[in-house]
């Protein structure tokens, strides 16, 4: 079994957070959640992680992306750490939920098991794992990234921007793609269609196989 993955609908979990209990579906409503996952509190990625996430919330707030962190240690434990997240980025607030998962259930739930990490007990540690939902309650983006590398939160900013961008426009980001360059026309538009969706025009890359299928735009 792959486990959740994108496309799926996210499990409609109650979760114990700092902000009280939350349904995951709720949380979503109609605007786009990150759910995020962490090994463990008081440790240094994790630490510089959130520091990270508490100084972007303002840029997910403007896109519409709530923010919801998970990490196995009890709520009390959270607070303790978000006292350390804070001191550690001057200035930083963490706004959002971080929500517990002692029993180790709800990360089996969310494809956020590390197989390679382990507490002192032996029990398995959540990956950093990081899903993009959609207000439809589906995945839309999932990274899944080992202990020992920390997320680069401009790369999870960039790829809300692509992926909200795609939901509008029919189309798609190329490689290193950053908001106001140009983006590509979807395959399933034809040119009849492109030529009534991007009355501003598109440019057709010429290639050997003249099959004219990479088509430039700016939207
Ligand atoms: C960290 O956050 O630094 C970390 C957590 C668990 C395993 C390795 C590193």
């Amino acid at each position: 079994m792959p486990g959740l993955t994108i496309g799926d609908t996210i499990p409609d979990l109650e979760l114990d957070t700092t902000h009280g209990q939350i349904r995951i579906h709720d949380y979503v409503g109609n605007g786009y959640a990150i759910v995020f996952s962490h090994p463990a509190d008081f440790t240094p990625v994790c630490t510089t992680e959130m520091a990270a996430m508490a100084s972007y919330a303002g840029e997910f707030e403007k896109r519409g992306v709530k923010l919801l962190g998970i990490s196995c240690d009890d709520v009390s434990s959270h607070k303790e750490w978000i006292k350390d997240i804070e001191a550690y980025k001057l200035g930083s607030r963490v706004t959002f939920p971080i929500a517990a998962d002692p029993n180790k259930e709800v990360i089996k739930q969310l494809n956020m098991v590390d197989p390679d990490e382990k507490d002192k007990d032996g029990q398995q540690l959540p990956s950093r794992t990081l899903h993009l939902v959609g207000p439809d309650k589906k995945v839309k983006l999932s990274f899944l990234f080992p202990a020992s590398t920390g997320r680069n939160m401009d790369e999870v900013l960039r790829v809300v921007d692509s992926i909200q961008m795609a939901a509008k426009h029919r189309v798609a980001t190329p490689a290193n793609w950053k908001p106001g360059d140009p983006v590509v026309i979807s395959p399933s538009v034809s040119n009849e269609e492109a030529r009534k969706l991007f009355p501003q025009g598109y440019e057709v890359k010429d290639l050997p196989s003249k099959k004219e299928y990479l088509r430039f735009t700016k939207v």
